[in-house]
């Protein structure tokens, strides 16, 4: 099948819902990608952030292998290792104390907010969450009316309420929000969709000593900035915060379906037998492949090479910044979510249009941001061969 053989199949199939770039894959390997007319591109998009490890890296796909051939699912009614082994890993490797597990971010954030209801229904009948504008939380009836953004709102009202929006990065305008309603705060520590938007310095510090101030919950979506992405393994350990409640999916299975909400003690307590569940949640395979994903991002090399591997390309990327004034606004992220606010969206659809012909693959997010993401595991020439394409697909 070539490449217009796949476009002209998904026009005729499939709910159109998806933007789509014209550009089929049929094989992946490392930070690279072969499409149907057999030509290798570079992926620093990493399957829009799902694939921090690179593609089909090896331990993942012989733990997949393995775990296929033995038991590929058992109910939650009953109990299994694999589920168990992620559950202990996470909460060895974060602030946790417990998990729920599922299988994707907008029902990882699905649960945050129905812990958050019962939490604040136990003390006083609390039940708003304040959210961010523009955040992202998902595409489900909750998370959609969590999600500041009214185009992904728009035509589903009424939407679920208790939630209102605040700006991002400032504690003041979130104190000045508060209701007696109020029981959580919903945040990511970097806005990923919204256009790769860092909060000032001591923003989610400030917002926790709120938080405890006030008896709120903090509650941190990580499904874009965990996993590794900002350079440690989730992106609140370098923000001098403590959440009581973190959501995670998108790269924990290296490109399987596998979401997590992680809580402390106090927080996880609310959500008590029957109150909620997942068919597929901790199922065995993909919760196998977490467990070697987490593996691989806890070896002693990976995160440090990640880190190296950013500086390497904030560096070229400034390069390009202060040799294209005219193109480039900033250069923003951190560690390896990285964002080129260009001054127009036409020109940041056409620079990564111009970059997929030479071949890097690259996304256009909040309009006129070009979102680089690229795997962990890049390479110093992998970096280098980006900051190229993307010099010659910028306007001269
Ligand atoms: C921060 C954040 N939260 C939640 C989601 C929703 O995740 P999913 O598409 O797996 O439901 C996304 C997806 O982009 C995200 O970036």
């Amino acid at each position: 099948m070539s490449t217009s053989d796949f476009v002209n199949q998904a026009e005729r199939l499939l709910v159109p819902v998806y933007g789509r770039t014209e550009a089929a894959f049929v094989r992946g390997h490392g930070a690279w990608l072969e499409d149907a007319d057999g030509r290798r591109v570079l992926d620093f998009f990493s399957s829009i952030l799902c694939t921090n490890l690179g593609h089909c890296h090896p331990a993942v796909t012989a733990a997949v292998q393995r775990q296929i051939a033995t038991l590929v699912h058992v109910s939650n009614l009953h109990y299994s290792a694999p589920q168990l082994e992620l559950a202990e890993m996470l909460v060895a490797n974060s602030f946790a104390d417990r998990v729920f597990l599922c299988n994707s971010g907008a029902e990882a954030n699905e649960a945050a907010i129905k812990l958050a209801r019962r939490y604040g229904h136990a003390s006083g009948g609390r039940f708003e969450i304040l959210t961010m504008l523009g955040s992202f939380h998902g595409r489900t009836m909750a998370t959609i009316a969590a999600t500041g953004q009214e185009k992904v709102r728009k035509g589903f009202e009424p939407t679920l309420p208790g939630f209102r929006y605040v700006p991002f990065g400032d504690v003041a305008a979130i104190e000045a929000a508060l209701k007696p309603e109020t029981v959580a705060v919903l945040v990511e520590p970097v806005q990923g969709e919204g256009g790769v938007v860092v909060p000032p310095a001591g923003y989610l510090a400030a917002l926790r000593e709120l938080c405890d101030r006030h008896d709120l919950l903090l509650m941190l979506d990580e499904v874009q900035t965990g996993c590794g992405r900002t350079g440690t393994l989730f992106a609140y350990q370098q923000m001098d915060v403590v959440p009581d409640v973190m959501t995670l999916a998108k790269s924990l299975g290296n490109g399987l379906p596998v979401g997590a909400m992680l809580a402390t003690e106090r927080a996880a307590i609310s959500l008590d037998l029957g109150a909620h569940g997942s068919t597929f949640g901790g199922n065995c395979v993909t919760n196998a492949a977490a467990v070697a994903t987490l593996g691989v991002l806890l070896a002693p090399e990976t995160l440090p090479r990640a880190r190296v591997a950013a500086a390497r390309l904030r560096s070229g990327l400034e390069r390009l910044a202060a040799q294209h004034p005219e193109t480039i606004e900033t250069v923003r992220g951190m560690g390896l979510l990285l964002g080129l606010e260009l001054r127009d969206g036409e020109r940041a659809r056409t620079v990564a249009a111009r970059a997929l012909d030479a071949g890097l693959l690259l996304n256009v997010t909040a309009e006129r941001v070009l979102r680089i993401a690229p795997p962990l595991v890049v390479t110093d020439e992998e970096i280098d061969l980006c900051l190229a394409i993307l010099k010659g697909a910028l306007p001269s």
